[in-house]
């Protein structure tokens, strides 16, 4: 079992000792709902410590995984490993100012992502087409788009189901500003295509592990099932950037996690999937909020 796997299980045991509002130290919702970054892990350390036995103890001091990673728990699904790394990828955690959003312009969510799901199967046609000659590609690219076809359909049946209209919104400056970062010749220009498609794959997956405990049931388990595909994804184009370069990539990545960073913690003037802190005006007061 993994030790994310113990964690939870141990979490949840907790719960059952502890009273129902707090767990060593920390409220259910900091838990269980706001995911565990390093200081509120350190919290839960130093009070667990009165509730635990010997090998949980041997845990706590001696998990990597899970106390340099913020803690997903709509993530169970998702390999433990693989989540870690994929949030290690990841420059920095969703601001909790962009969740806060999110949940008031759910309208707009669903919709961008939508959109979304229709580029992603796009970028991954347009991989295809251009680098016929590399069979890994194909395969994976393929499948890839089919997969984000079936998400497009899903969305839409949720977005009609709530009696919402799709329509076009103006995109977020957020691929875009990865995109012209992308050097021109073709070999680079697959390469770096391929580590932006891992940064966008991943991000999205992180987004629908941190909303997906504040959402209806509905939204939250169809949030829930996409972590599988999405994390795999991430690992589907970074594995063939790495493959198709012919000297490490880390400089290229961390060019790409530099611009990726400062998209989603600027301030920005518009809300969408991939947007960064919203700006004051997107802020509903609460009591307009739903
Ligand atoms: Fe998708
Ligand atoms: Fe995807």
């Amino acid at each position: 079992m993994s030790k994310l796997d113990d964690l939870l299980r141990i979490i949840k045991q907790m719960t059952g000792l502890a009273n129902s509002n707090h767990v060593c130290g920390l409220s259910y919702s900091q838990l269980f709902g706001g995911g565990l970054g390093d200081d509120l892990w350190g919290v839960f350390c130093n009070n667990a410590a009165n509730f635990i036995n010997d090998d949980f103890r041997y845990f706590m001091t001696s998990s990597t995984t899970a106390s340099t990673t913020s803690f997903y728990p709509a993530a169970k699904d998702v390999d433990p490993q693989d989540l870690a790394d994929l949030i290690d990828f990841l420059p920095c955690e969703t601001p909790d100012a962009w969740i806060k959003v999110a949940l008031q312009r759910q309208d707009i969510l669903l919709i961008n992502h939508a959109y979304l799901e229709k580029c992603a199967a796009r970028t991954a046609l347009n991989l295809m087409f251009a680098y016929p000659d590399k069979p890994d590609l194909q395969y994976k690219m393929s499948r890839l788009a089919r997969e984000e076809l079936v998400h497009f359909e899903q969305v839409m049946k949720i977005i009609k189901k709530r009696g919402m209209t799709y329509r076009g919104l103006k995109p977020s400056r957020y691929a875009g500003l990865m995109n012209v970062e992308i050097r021109k010749p073709s070999d680079e220009r697959l390469i770096d295509g391929l580590i932006v498609g891992a940064l966008i794959e991943a991000r999205s997956c992180e987004r629908f592990a941190k909303i997906a405990p504040f959402l209806d049931d509905e939204l939250a388990k169809f949030y829930t099932s996409l972590l599988r595909s999405e994390a795999r994804h991430y690992k589907d184009y970074l594995t063939l950037a790495q493959a198709y370069s012919k000297t490490p990539i880390d400089d290229r990545v961390e060019v790409f996690r530099a611009i990726e960073k400062k998209a989603i913690l600027e301030e920005d003037s518009q809300f969408r999937f991939h947007s960064g802190v919203p700006a004051e005006h997107l802020i509903r007061p609460e009591h307009f909020a739903k």
